[in-house]
């Protein structure tokens, strides 16, 4: 890793060349203009684009993206939505995306990572440890989550909050109703979570770049502060992440679909424990903490990446009409649990198998399958439901069950990722 005060010129290298925009409101802001700065000493043509100067066009078969009246144009995009945009931003990064331009976080990343109950949601499902959550919709459910993430005190906060904004913590029954009254008033939606006092006024950010964690730090928050976030003047510090800190950082990342991405990690008493993942993070607390040039990561991996996009297999096999893909959880198939790949699902084009940590292509029909895997398959879907279900049905008597056992096509997923 290149560190940041290695100012030279940057060897030629094969993206040299490549046309980047940054999209960002603010191009004298740190994080942009490092990004540019990087961008340059590397060859690269660099322009900073304003999202809201961006309009976009609709029409039958085709997608359109002008920005100040100009045809929007780049090999690469490196989006820095503010939170306030968040909506519109993502608009225009999916646009760009359906022009088939290679972004560096996709719209939907950014935008299930911006929801603090979307992404809890999703880290939860994929085994990832998070502070326990409730979500607060009514004042008469106050209670029943301070009981259930274990009593007080308790951390309240708004769902799509930032930079410590909108994050509390309280200590008796009376306060946590008082403020999640307030904030329901204000339309806002709210969590109540578990306090992690050994991590009290102090986290870790790690900063996840192309599926490796390039640079990380502690943060700490002054006096009587809890929240140490480096915009609420926290300080920074170097840190040395052991293995499970960053391999939980990556794993968090990679799971809400980010390839840039700052994951803040509370240290729980029993190993990290995820709370949230910022799709735009703030690159001058990081830098100056580690000393590591991550603008000059961030457009390494672009200048790597750019050749290979992300596809969404999901919408791309979609394009085929009738065609789809459908998972299946062993989980709510219990019967199916110890037996063989090709006993139950012969004749089905079984293409994937999530099982841990581990996606296997084209499984081996003699794996035997387990409750916690996912079967992903592929097919004209009319027909894979009804074979998935002939399957099911064909299965001996004694190991099928109850009827109710049966999945009705509607309780087969569409979606091959969890979401
Ligand atoms: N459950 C918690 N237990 C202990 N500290 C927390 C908890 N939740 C948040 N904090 C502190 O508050 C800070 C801000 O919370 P976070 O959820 O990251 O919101 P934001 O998006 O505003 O940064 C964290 O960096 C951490 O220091
Ligand atoms: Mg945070």
């Amino acid at each position: 890793m290149r560190r940041l005060d290695d100012t030279g010129p940057h060897p030629p290298t094969k993206g040299a060349g490549l046309r980047l925009a940054v999209l960002s409101r603010g191009p004298r802001l740190y994080s942009t203009r490092r990004i540019v700065e990087e961008a340059r000493r590397r060859g690269l043509r660099v322009d900073v684009c304003d999202p809201m100067k961006f309009s976009l066009t609709i029409s039958d078969g085709s997608v359109d993206v002008l920005h100040k009246g100009e045809a929007f144009s780049y090999d690469a995009v490196i989006p820095r939505i503010g939170h306030s945009i968040t909506q519109h931003g993502v608009a225009v990064l999916r646009q760009i995306e359906q022009l088939g331009m290679w972004t560096a976080n996709s719209g939907q990343g950014i935008l299930q990572s911006r929801d603090k109950l979307h992404a809890s949601q999703i880290l939860a499902r994929n085994r990832m440890p998070v502070p326990k959550t409730a979500y607060v919709r009514d004042i008469i459910d106050v209670e029943h989550a301070i009981e259930m993430v274990g009593g007080l005190p308790v951390v309240v906060k708004v769902t799509q909050g930032t930079q410590g904004d909108g994050v509390f913590l309280r200590h008796t029954a009376f306060e946590v109703r008082n403020l999640v009254q307030g904030l329901l008033l204000t339309g806002k939606s709210v969590l109540v979570q578990e306090y992690i006092a050994e991590s009290h006024g102090k986290d870790v950010r790690a900063l996840v770049v192309g599926g490796k964690v390039v640079a990380a730090m502690r943060r700490r928050a002054r006096g009587r502060e809890f929240r140490s976030n480096f915009h609420l003047n926290g300080t920074v510090e170097p840190v040395d992440l052991s293995p499970e800190y960053a391999e939980a950082a990556c794993r968090a990342a990679r799971v809400l679909g980010l390839n840039i991405a700052g994951v803040d990690l509370l240290e729980g008493a029993n190993g990290p424990l995820v709370l949230e993942v910022n799709s735009s993070p703030g690159l001058e607390g990081i830098e100056r903490a580690s000393g590591v040039n991550v603008a000059g990561a961030i457009v390494d991996f672009v200048m790597e990446d750019t050749a290979f996009g992300d596809v969404d297999l999901d919408q791309l096999l979609r394009t085929v009409p009738g065609s789809g893909v459908l998972s299946l959880q062993l989980r709510n198939h219990p019967k199916m649990v110890g037996r063989r790949l090709n006993e139950v699902f012969a004749s089905i084009p079984v293409f994937a198998l999530s099982r841990g940590d581990r996606l296997v292509w084209n499984p081996d029909p003699e794996m035997q399958l387990r409750f916690d895997d996912v079967l992903v398959c592929y097919g004209e879907l009319i027909q894979l439901r009804a074979s998935l279900r002939k399957a099911m049905l064909s299965m001996p008597v004694e190991s099928l069950g109850s009827e109710s056992s049966v999945q009705s096509p509607a309780s087969l997923s569409d979606h091959p990722e969890d979401s």
